[in-house]
């Protein structure tokens, strides 16, 4: 899954990100640079509105940028066609969301088969993968439930599982604890950290729950539009 323990995942240099509303325009991220390395977690923290999401989606290939070179698994993502991008979220990364967007009329085992469908894998080693997966996340008796039918910790799982399954290199997730109490918070926490053990994905955590941005190996907040190291 992973080219070699020291390349990089993500390089962003003097990334820069406008947003406009009406005549007025805002700058949300100003000249931002950083590094994250296969295999490494690394924390996104700071206030509401300070550019968070904006971020992750700028890396996952979401939404574009004003200035600045930002390289993704090997790929620069300026100048992307639709298409282009398409692929690239096929075949490199995942996003975990707080409302973990579960398609509601499909059952856990076929929201978690979706990706691996989505990639042209063939139906019956998807479903295995899937199967395989939804255990590891502690699922395994719950693959014929629809998301109404499980409760938020469970759903949460369910969209962890669906991140995980196709093996991507980059993880982005956006407060994936935001939705729950501390105990599942810190089931979903123990339970990304075995994982990214396993699997040695590289890991974007977006969040201001100290507890869940405590499993980083490396901290950060934004500040004025940059990414900032936090000691200790
Ligand atoms: N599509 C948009 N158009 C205009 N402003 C936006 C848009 N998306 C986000 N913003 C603004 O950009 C800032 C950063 O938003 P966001 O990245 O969602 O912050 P965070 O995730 O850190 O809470 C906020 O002030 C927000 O209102
Ligand atoms: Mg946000």
């Amino acid at each position: 899954m992973i080219n070699s323990e020291n390349s990089v995942t993500i390089s962003v240099r003097g990334l820069e990100k406008f947003y406009q509303v009406v005549d007025q325009k805002y700058q949300i991220l100003s000249g931002m640079d950083f590094e994250v390395r296969a295999g490494e977690i690394a924390s996104v923290e700071g206030a509401s509105g300070v550019g968070k999401s904006t971020l992750l989606n700028i890396l996952g290939a979401m939404d574009s940028f004003d200035g600045g070179e930002v390289e993704v698994c090997g790929v620069s993502l300026k100048n992307l066609s639709e298409k282009q991008r398409e692929n690239f979220r096929a075949e490199k990364i995942s996003f975990i969301f707080q409302q973990h967007l579960l398609l509601p009329d499909f059952t856990a085992l076929e929201n978690v088969m979706m990706p691996l469908l989505i990639s042209k894998i063939n139906l019956n080693q998807a479903k295995s993968q899937a199967k395989e997966m939804l255990k590891l996340v502690g699922l395994g008796e719950r693959t014929e439930s629809f998301p109404s039918q499980l409760s938020g910790g469970e759903s949460a799982r369910v969209g962890v599982a669906r991140a995980l399954v196709g093996k991507k290199q980059l993880i982005l997730a956006d407060e994936p604890t935001g939705n729950l109490d501390r105990d599942n918070s810190r089931h979903l926490m123990d339970l990304i950290k075995s994982l990214q053990n396993e699997f040695r994905f590289s890991l974007i955590l977006v969040t201001h729950d100290m507890e869940l941005a405590s499993m980083a190996h490396k901290r950060n907040r934004i500040v004025s539009g940059r990414l900032t190291p936090i000691n200790g």
